[in-house]
């Protein structure tokens, strides 16, 4: 018979005390009560009718949010990161030309997810705490040609919140998807997907939507 040579660990044979802390930064955020809650209810299987159920709501609830009527419309079970890999990888071919506005630390790691994927990346660039205009980006679109175009509507890590007005227009002139993450604005500012011709789009629920880490948003137009 074999022996246990890797003990029970002490610290996991009490409850860990998990503290109240006020979380001010862009996320996690502070959860309420009844979102707490939600997540003590029952556990159900992968099949049940129930199930199936939830999924559905979650669908209404997420093209509320980002007022779209995509049917395309679903939570990543993932943090941002996922999703943004998912908007990413489900939009870019290897060798395709992608325009990525950097003016933070998002666009970069958009520009390194792309170039990992072995797509043309092709960035327009500002300094941290600098936006571009709707004149700046047709300039790359003209330039670069590319086949999407990937914007952070909120930088946190400058704190700028980028104008979307007139840029889904100006990438369907240049026949270019336009890609917004908008994992730590949506919610915090108005964003109607479908009126602003965002082809996809995903935010992430421990931000501005006050919700655990864990499921992202995402919506992508036929
Ligand atoms: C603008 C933006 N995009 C993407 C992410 C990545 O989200 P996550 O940390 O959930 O992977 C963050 C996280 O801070 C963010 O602020």
């Amino acid at each position: 018979m074999s022996s246990l040579s890797v003990l029970p660990p002490e610290c996991l044979l009490q409850p860990f005390p998990v503290p109240q802390r006020l979380m001010l930064g862009p996320g996690p955020s502070n959860v309420p009560a009844r979102i707490a809650a939600a997540g003590a209810q029952p556990m159900l299987g992968h099949l049940h009718t129930e199930t199936i159920e939830i999924m559905n709501q979650i669908k209404s609830g997420i093209q509320y949010a980002f007022q779209t009527r995509n049917r395309v419309t679903l939570a990543v079970s993932g943090p941002g990161h996922a999703a943004m890999e998912c908007a990413i990888f489900n939009s870019l071919e290897p060798g395709e030309s992608v325009l990525i506005a950097v003016n933070g630390i998002w666009g970069e790691r958009a520009a390194e997810i792309a170039g990992r994927i072995g797509a043309k990346v092709n960035t327009v660039v500002t300094s941290a705490g600098g936006y571009f205009t709707n004149e700046e980006i047709e300039q790359a679109l003209d330039k670069y040609r590319p086949v999407v175009f990937f914007l952070t509507h909120g930088e946190s890590s400058t704190g700028v919140v980028h104008p979307i007005d007139g840029i889904g227009d100006l990438c369907h002139k240049y026949n270019c998807l336009f890609l917004v993450d908008s994992v730590a604005a949506l919610g915090g500012t108005p964003i109607c997907m479908d009126e602003r011709g965002i082809d996809i789009m995903y935010t992430g629920s421990q931000k501005v939507l006050n919700a655990p880490p864990g499921t992202a948003p995402i919506s992508f137009k036929e």
